[in-house]
């Protein structure tokens, strides 16, 4: 059977990676969460003491970073010049500077190098802001998953509790405001909803409502194909 590619975009706190690791599991597809690889260049600045949003800072940086994705038993795992960073990635100053470092374009042209690489041998579902309108123009499928601001700051904070980092809803609230007038103001690649998409919006569902509804339009999809 032919490689099949699935493009979910969507703003922060949508719900698109669960959404996306659980419909690839039940697809047999590879899940490739991309906004992992911003995040890694984001820490890579932070280590460096660098301004996040200063391109001569970071674009020189960019010949010594090593972002490398692999997929093991546990899901994707993410390197930084070697080191395993899937942990260390998932703090609030690191979503802020992915945000920021999204908006160069030398970052994105090296990451979606890497993106398209990684889909062009398997069949994959991959989550970000431009997957539809520009790293996978010809995916099959194409979803853009949103949810109220409400609702996406909500979802985010208690992710974050849960893994033990120390914040509030407030704060959450200002850096999901923060990133998403960042990623969909900015020139290169911005977030959009592709024109062949389809929006789902899961405010007011479960996960579980979400998964078994993009899972079953996906099918009907490629059943119907
Ligand atoms: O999906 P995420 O919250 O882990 O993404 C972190 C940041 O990376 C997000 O605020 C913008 C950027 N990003 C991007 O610009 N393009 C992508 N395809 C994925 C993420």
């Amino acid at each position: 059977m032919k490689n099949i590619s699935i493009a979910i975009d969507g703003p922060a706190g949508a719900g698109k990676s669960t959404i996306s690791r659980a419909v690839a599991e039940r697809l047999e597809f590879v899940y490739i969460d991309t906004g992992a690889m911003y995040r890694a260049v984001g820490l890579a600045a932070l280590n460096n003491g660098f301004d996040t949003k200063c391109a001569e800072q970071i674009v020189p940086m960019l010949d010594t970073t090593e972002v490398d994705i692999r997929h093991e038993e546990s899901g994707q795992r993410v390197f930084l010049n070697g080191e395993d960073v899937t942990g260390k990635i998932r703090t609030p100053e690191v979503s802020v500077a992915a945000s920021d470092v999204s908006a160069i374009p030398q970052v994105r042209v090296k990451l979606v190098e890497l993106q398209r690489a990684l889909a062009a041998s398997r069949s994959v579902v991959m989550d970000g802001r431009d997957i539809g309108t520009y790293v996978l123009p010809n995916a099959e499928i194409k979803i853009f998953l949103t949810a109220s601001p409400e609702e996406r700051a909500r979802r985010r904070f208690e992710e974050l509790v849960q893994k033990g980092v120390k914040t509030d809803l407030e704060s959450v609230r200002q850096d999901m405001d923060y990133r998403d007038k960042n990623d969909s103001s900015r020139e290169f690649a911005p977030l959009r909803p592709a024109e062949d998409s389809v929006t789902f919006d899961t405010t007011g569902n479960t996960q579980e409502q979400s998964i078994d509804c993009i899972y079953d339009f996906i099918i009907k999809k490629i059943q119907g194909r």
